[in-house]
């Protein structure tokens, strides 16, 4: 990593906007990478603004090495006020954009972040299965860690589904 950008990663890992688990949160995704073994988990919450439903606020908790917690903190700034189609169509690049230009070994944390974000926009994800805005369901946000180690202490029937980005 070049020293410009490992300046701007510990600038925003210094100050993390949006970490720690959203008690509130309308959907929730989980991924991970096999290959790294870094982990991450967002929340998002809507609301309804001029007849559209928009991201509200969005969090995150990670297993993650330092570059995917600062793309993390800048996607989940970076997605508010948008719908769930638009912030799904969003690039690793453009996650990750004020950081600037990720050299290859560190394009995939912010994929992991991208992931995460598809992972809980998406509608036909299993843990993503709250509609309503209305009646938050606590049962969707657990903590990493809480989930984690309830699936160590759990057979294989664990609730916790983990989507891995290379599968
Ligand atoms: Fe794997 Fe950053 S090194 S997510």
């Amino acid at each position: 990593m070049n020293k410009e950008l490992e300046k701007k990663v510990a600038d925003a890992i210094r100050d993390p906007k949006n970490i720690g688990e959203m008690p509130d949160a309308d959907a929730v995704g989980t991924v991970g990478n096999s290959e790294c073994g870094e982990m991450l988990r967002m929340w998002v919450k809507y609301k309804e603004q001029d007849g559209e439903k928009i991201i509200d606020k969005a969090s995150f908790q990670s297993f993650g090495c330092e570059t995917a917690i600062a793309v993390a903190s800048l996607a989940t700034e970076l997605i508010k006020g948008k719908t769930a189609n638009e912030a799904i169509e969003l690039k690793p690049e453009e996650l990750s954009g004020e950081l600037g230009p990720l050299p290859p070994m560190k394009i995939h944390c912010a994929e992991l972040v991208q992931g995460a974000l598809r992972s809980a926009l998406s509608p036909q994800n299993k843990e993503n299965k709250k509609e309503s805005l209305a009646e938050p369901d606590h049962e969707l946000s657990p903590t990493l860690k809480d989930s984690l180690n309830e699936g160590q202490s759990q057979s294989e029937d664990s609730s916790l589904k983990i989507k891995f980005l290379d599968e």
